[in-house]
């Protein structure tokens, strides 16, 4: 039912004129776009996520959790305070992201805060829409770089791929909606996961005894902590775009 791109809308422009929102601060991306355009993006990135693909990350991934770790442990030989979510649980998805990617290492902390500010509702729908757009300035030159010398990464794969069928501000969003999309959830799996198992030694110790036990344990955070907890706002489009259709229809879903 939420997949009725008819009744349902992921949309950007449904929310301009709201809340002091501008169309210059749309994200794009897969998040904030209905079919056809969300099709045919989506088509685009698909195969890169299949599981031949998604494998070769893999000791990438490896050695990336192993040099986390080996920075844990220096810290607390040095006398200092070990903290999981700056060491542990954001580094990980994040040095990840930048990985798959194909973006600078040294972009790192921006990707970070970038991120992780649109997330704060402590900053109101402005200090999210500031970090959206800030984030979509800084994707944009990376984009731009992309273009001009396509790298190894999933940026320079589509644009050796499909350089022609996509503009800038396209990009530039999809990349957005995997920082974003991949990021604070993963952290927030990794941090909450601990906490879980840090309080259950039970579980902890069945993990030990049984590898085979930690996919259908992961499985069962992901239902357990439940990390996403907003549906983007929208409404069924222009048809429908006053303050009332927006209101009777409350949120929307990409869940195609
Ligand atoms: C524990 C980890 C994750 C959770 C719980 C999670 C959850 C979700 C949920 C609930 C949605 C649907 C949002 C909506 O339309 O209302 C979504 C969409 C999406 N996620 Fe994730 N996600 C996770 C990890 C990731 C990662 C690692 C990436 C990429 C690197 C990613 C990229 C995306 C993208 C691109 C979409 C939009 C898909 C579309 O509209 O076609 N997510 N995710």
């Amino acid at each position: 039912m939420l997949g009725a791109a008819n009744m349902f809308s992921s949309d950007f422009t449904n929310l301009v004129g709201t809340v002091g929102i501008t169309a210059d601060q749309n994200p794009g991306g897969l998040g904030f776009t209905d079919p056809p355009d969300h099709t045919r993006l989506r088509r685009m990135l698909t195969p890169e996520f299949t599981g031949h693909r998604l494998r070769r990350l893999g000791p990438r991934v490896e050695s990336i959790v192993t040099g986390q770790l080996d920075e844990m442990a220096a810290t607390e030989r040095d006398g200092g305070q070990v903290d999981l979510v700056q060491q542990f649980a954001l580094p990980i998805p994040s040095l990840t992201i930048c990985e798959l990617l194909g973006v600078p290492y040294a972009d790192r902390a921006d990707f970070q805060r970038l991120s992780t500010t649109r997330f704060d509702l402590l900053g109101g729908v402005t200090g999210s829409l500031g970090a959206i757009s800030e984030s979509m300035e800084y994707l944009l030159e990376i984009v731009k770089r992309q273009r001009a010398e396509p790298g190894e990464g999933l940026l320079g794969q589509l644009v050796r791929d499909h350089g022609d069928d996509i503009s800038d501000h396209e990009l530039a969003g999809l990349a957005d909606g995997l920082l974003t999309g991949g990021l604070e959830t993963t952290t927030s799996m990794l941090a909450l996961g601990t906490i879980v198992l840090l309080r259950h030694p039970e579980s902890r110790a069945a993990l030990r005894a049984n590898d085979a036990a930690i996919e259908p344990f992961v499985d069962e955070l992901l239902r357990y902590l439940t990390v996403v907890q907003v549906a983007f706002p929208g409404s069924r489009g222009n048809a429908s775009r006053s303050a009332g259709a927006r209101s009777r229809r409350a949120t929307s879903c990409s869940a195609r």
